[in-house]
C-alpha cells in the first residue's frame, strides 16, 4: 500500500473521494495526513472524524520560507506522494526538488488557460464564465516551482455551453474531477510514464 500526504485548504471534496475510492474501496493508498493552511478548513473535521491525523501549518507563522519549509518536510515525512487537492499556497521550492515527480495538482480549467497565480477556486470559474468559453475542464499534473506549470498527466474537456453562471461551471467540472482525479493519481502510483521535456509520456495507464 502507498503513502500519500493530500495538501487541502477548503472543504476537500477531492480529498474526500481519493479516500473513499482508492484507500477504502480498492485498497491501494493510505492517507497519512493531511496538511492545511487554514485552521478551519472543512476538511479537518472529516479527517479527524475517521481518524487520519491532520497538521494545520500556517505559512505566515514562519520567519523564512526555509523554516516553513523544514517544518512541512518533517510532517510530510516517507511518502510515495504528495496530492494537492485544492491547498491555495504556493508549495516552496525546497519540497518540489526534495519530492521529484512526486507531487500532483489539479486544476479545474484546461490549462494554460486560466491558470497561474490568483487562479483559484471560484475565479477560474468566473473567469471562465465571463470570456464566454464553451468548453472548461480539468487538468492533472505535476507541480514545479510555477503556480499550475508542471507537466501534464491528464486533462478532459468539459463542456459548459449550457451553464448560466460560474457556480454552474463549478458543479460540472467537479464531478470530472471527482471521476478522474483518483484515477490519475492510482496511474501515477501504479502505472509507468517517463517525461520527454516536459511531456508525460504514459507506457502503462488505463482508466
Ligand atoms: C477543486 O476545484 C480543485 O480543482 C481546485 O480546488 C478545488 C478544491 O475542491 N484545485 P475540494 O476542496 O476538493 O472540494
Amino acid at each position: 500500500m502507498k503513502k500519500i500526504v493530500v495538501f487541502a485548504s477548503g472543504r476537500g471534496s477531492n480529498c474526500r473521494n481519493i479516500y473513499q475510492k482508492l484507500q477504502i474501496e480498492k485498497k491501494l493508498v493510505q492517507i497519512v495526513n493531511v496538511i492545511t493552511d487554514r485552521p478551519n478548513a472543512a476538511i479537518l473535521d472529516w479527517a479527524k472524524e475517521i481518524g487520519i491525523p491532520t497538521n494545520v501549518i500556517l505559512p505566515r507563522s514562519f520567519d523564512s520560507e526555509d523554516s516553513f519549509s523544514n517544518t512541512l518536510l518533517k510532517v510530510i515525512g516517507e511518502v510515495d506522494l504528495i496530492v494537492l487537492a485544492g491547498y491555495l499556497k504556493k508549495i516552496p521550492s525546497i519540497i518540489v526538488e526534495k519530492f521529484p515527480l512526486k507531487i500532483v495538482n489539479i486544476h479545474p480549467a484546461l490549462l494554460p488557460a486560466f491558470g497561474g497565480k490568483g487562479y483559484y477556486g471560484m475565479r477560474v470559474h468566473q473567469a471562465v464564465y465571463e470570456y464566454g468559453a464553451k468548453v472548461s475542464g480539468i487538468t492533472i499534473h505535476f507541480v514545479d516551482n510555477e503556480y499550475d506549470h508542471g507537466p501534464i498527466l491528464f486533462q478532459k474537456a468539459v463542456d459548459i455551453s449550457h451553464c448560466a453562471s460560474p457556480e454552474e461551471i463549478a458543479q460540472e467540472v467537479l464531478k470530472v474531477e471527482h471521476k478522474y482525479y483518483s484515477k490519475i493519481i492510482e496511474n501515477v502510483l501504479y502505472g509507468k510514464f517517463h517525461l520527454k521535456g516536459r511531456r508525460v509520456i504514459w507506457e502503462k495507464f488505463s482508466l
